[in-house]
C-alpha cells in the first residue's frame, strides 16, 4: 500500500512514524509536514529527525502550511507544550538534518494523487491545512485517491482541547470541514476510538536493548505519559491517537466505523466540533465519512508493538 504520512510530527506522530515503516505492505511514499504541535519547520525538523534516527532517510519530506486557514500566524498552544514538549520532542535535542524539499507539501499531495490515484492512501495525524489546500487547489486530482485516514475528532465523546473538540480538528476547524465535506473517501479515527489504545511503561520494557533509537523513543514516550497522568490520570497509560489511523490504513479490522454525512462547526463556541451534516443527509449526499465507533484495541497494539521493535531492531544491527 502506498502511504503519505502528513504530520505535525509531535511524540504520538513519532510512534505512528515508527509503526509505519515496520509495517512490510506499507510503502511510506514521503512525510508531509503541516504545524499543530509545533510550527512547521519544527514539525519538518522532527519528521526527518525519527527518519533519520529510523535509518530512513532517504524518505522525503515536504514542508506543509504555516498556519490555520483563517488565521495569519501560528502560536504554539499550552496543552501542545504540556503533552509534546516546547520542539513538540519532549523537549530532547532534535539534531540538524538536511530536512526538506524544494517542493511545498500541498504540490506534491496533488502531484501523488495523479500518479497513484486509487493506490494512494493517505494518513493524517495533525490539523488538516495541507489536505484542504491540496482539495482546494485542485479537487479532481485529490479525489482519485484510494482512502483518507484522518486521526481527528470527538464524535460521541467528549473533546480533549474544550469539551467539544479534539485538538486536531480545533486547531484548523475550516480545513477540517472543507477536508469532511469534500466527498473524499474519508476514515475519522477519533478520540472515540484513539482513547481506549494505550500506551504503559510496561509496554516499553524491551526497548532498553535497541540502542539510540529505542533509548530517544522511551525518553518521548516517558514525557508523554508524565503529561497524561497530570490529566488523565484514570487511563493509566498515553494514548496511542496517530498510530492507531495508521492501524486502521493497514488494517481495516482493527476498528469499526459507520458511514455518515460529516461536518465540522467553525463557530467560536462549538469550534471543531464534529457533527453530522443533517442537509446533507436528507439531500441524499453519499455518506463518505466512515467514522469508527470501536477498535479492537488489543489487536492493535500487540501488531503496533511488532512493528516499532522490527525497525529498532533493523537499526541497531
Ligand atoms: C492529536 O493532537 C495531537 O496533540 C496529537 O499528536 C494527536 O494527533 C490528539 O488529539
Ligand atoms: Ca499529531
Amino acid at each position: 500500500m502506498k502511504i503519505i504520512l502528513d504530520l505535525d510530527t509531535g511524540i504520538d506522530d513519532a510512534l505512528a512514524i515508527a509503526y509505519a515503516l515496520g509495517e512490510e505492505q506499507a510503502e511510506i511514499l514521503a512525510i508531509t509536514s503541516v504545524f499543530g504541535n509545533i510550527n512547521v519547520k519544527q514539525a519538518s525538523m522532527n519528521a526527518a529527525y525519527t527518519l533519520q534516527l529510523l535509518g530512513h532517510n532517504h524518505i522525503p519530506v515536504y514542508k506543509g502550511v504555516e498556519h490555520s486557514l483563517d488565521t495569519t500566524y501560528y502560536e504554539q498552544k499550552q496543552g501542545s507544550k504540556i503533552c509534546h514538549g516546547e520542539n513538540g520532542y519532549g523537549d530532547l535535542e532534535v539534531e540538524h538534518t538536511s530536512f526538506c524539499e524544494d517542493k511545498s507539501a500541498v504540490d506534491y499531495l496533488i502531484e501523488a494523487a495523479n500518479t497513484y490515484k486509487d493506490e494512494l492512501t493517505i494518513v493524517a495525524t495533525g490539523p488538516l491545512g495541507n489536505i484542504a489546500a491540496a482539495i482546494q487547489k485542485n479537487q479532481v486530482a485529490m479525489k482519485q485517491i484510494k482512502q483518507l485516514v484522518i486521526m481527528g475528532g470527538a464524535f460521541g465523546v467528549r473533546g480533549n482541547i474544550s469539551p467539544v473538540a479534539e485538538a486536531n480538528f480545533a486547531h484548523d476547524a475550516v480545513a477540517a470541514d472543507i477536508v469532511l465535506r469534500s466527498g473524499l473517501p474519508v476514515v475519522m479515527i477519533g478520540l472515540d476510538v484513539t482513547l481506549r489504545t494505550l500506551l504503559t511503561r510496561d509496554d516499553m520494557s524491551e526497548w532498553k536493548q535497541y540502542g539510540k533509537a529505542g533509548s530517544v523513543y522511551r525518553d518521548l514516550v516517558e514525557y508523554y505519559i508524565q503529561a497524561y497522568e497530570k490529566f488523565n490520570p484514570q487511563l493509566k497509560g498515553c494514548a496511542l491517537h496517530d498510530p492507531l489511523a495508521v492501524g486502521a490504513a493497514l488494517h481495516p479490522s482493527f476498528v469499526t466505523t459507520f458511514p455518515l454525512c460529516l461536518q465540522v462547526m467553525t463557530d467560536k463556541d462549538s469550534l471543531g466540533r464534529v457533527v453530522i451534516d443533517k442537509e446533507a443527509m436528507s439531500n441524499g449526499v453519499p455518506r463518505t465519512c466512515h467514522v469508527a465507533l470501536d477498535v479492537d484495541a488489543q489487536a492493535f497494539k500487540q501488531r503496533m508493538l511488532q512493528c516499532i521493535e522490527k525497525v529498532f531492531q533493523n537499526v541497531t544491527e
